[in-house]
């Protein structure tokens, strides 16, 4: 095990030091761009004003034969842009195919001052991410990098998910998860052709019998029995958040596949918002809007959160607000929503209105 005291050094010598707290950063979309193509890479100083994340895919959907091309459009790409606040991140390709070696040391070497974070896919367990931890120090140091590149691994793995919690706290360098839906799918022999979302078969059906404690029909006569569709996602989104909150690091949904069902889309970020997640990828600009909407808290919210608080001054002791208990527990989660909402309303003047912060 290694000792804590050790924890923060850096990996190799001439490497930055760790970081001992994540920047706070806005990071309510990551927006994937294939840059493979001029055409795509021709808008990313466009889309980078848009989204908070701008992130060069070198991973699945890229065609193997355009693999190079993928990894020198990101570098023509990170340098050709300022990014100002917003982020720069790439998916490398996993760690056993051919091309992760190149992808690390070749965008390292070109724009490592520039990358903020590299997302590592298929990520089994803290073994991964010590591989990565280690080789990121050795070619900081010799590029003189000045700032830690930080480490985003997808959770799409069964082993994956079974090692979440050593993944979280394998390296100062980890900002954060994503859940990875389609390979996880995949990976656990889940019956499903999706990348996220619920499935119509994935239901509870109300009983017919009359219930134990009314005596009464669960249902009225010949009605159809209610039926319910259940999150599929529930189970893996709660465990990733546990993990990455007790480790001080960030959750995110991941990709959702049908472009052509916004509501579904966003009732499934949504669903991961409520539970603690922090953002989504959005892999068409469509979803831009749809995370930005998401993943700032309802202004109503916000107003009843900065009640509670202006009702508590010292965060202490229990008030009625609306006929509902307040307390010590009820004033924190009001400081969540308040501390989004300035987070949101400092680059977004719409939402700053809307908050009254
Ligand atoms: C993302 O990479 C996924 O597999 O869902
Ligand atoms: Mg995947």
């Amino acid at each position: 095990m290694k000792l804590p005291r050790q924890f923060f050094q850096p990996l190799a010598i001439g490497a930055p030091a760790p970081l001992r707290e994540l920047p706070v950063r806005l990071e309510r979309m990551i927006h994937f761009v294939p840059p493979h193509m001029e055409k795509m890479r021709a808008k990313v100083p466009d889309i980078a004003k848009q989204v908070d994340v701008v992130l060069g895919n070198l991973e699945d959907a890229i065609p193997v034969e355009a693999k190079e091309a993928a990894r020198a459009g990101f570098i023509e790409m990170g340098k050709a842009v300022d990014y100002g606040q917003t982020g720069l991140w790439t998916r490398i390709n996993a760690l056993n195919s051919p091309w992760a070696l190149d992808d690390v040391t070749e965008i390292v070497g070109a724009i490592g001052d520039k990358l903020d974070v590299i997302m590592l896919p298929k990520v089994d367990g803290p073994w991964d991410i010590h591989y990565l931890d280690q080789l990121l120090a050795q070619l900081e140091a010799r590029h003189k990098v000045q700032k830690p590149i930080l480490i985003h691994a997808i959770l799409e793995t069964a082993q994956g998910v079974n090692n979440v919690e050593a993944i979280a706290t394998a390296s100062p360098r980890m900002h954060g998860m994503s859940l990875g839906p389609a390979d996880l799918a995949a990976s656990r022999a889940m019956k499903t052709t999706r990348v996220g979302g619920g499935h119509p078969e994935y239901k509870v059906l109300a009983d017919a019998s009359s219930s134990p404690i009314s005596g009464k029909p669960d249902i009225g006569g010949d009605a159809p029995r209610a039926i319910y569709q259940q999150d599929l996602w529930h189970y893996t989104t709660a465990k990733m958040v546990d993990a990455c909150a007790a480790a001080g690091i960030k959750p995110f949904y991941g990709p959702f596949g049908d472009f052509s069902d916004a509501a579904a889309c966003e009732v499934q970020f949504r669903n991961s918002f409520l539970l603690g997640c922090v953002g989504a990828w959005t892999l068409h600009p469509s979803q831009i809007a749809i995370a930005k909407k998401v993943y700032a808290p309802d202004p109503a919210e916000v107003a009843f959160a900065k009640k509670i608080v202006e009702s508590m001054p010292d965060g202490a002791g229990a008030v009625m607000i609306d006929g509902k208990m307040q307390d010590d527990a009820t004033w924190k989660q009001a400081k969540v929503l308040l501390d989004l909402a300035k987070l949101v309303a400092a680059k977004d003047p719409d939402m700053a209105a809307r908050y009254g912060v």
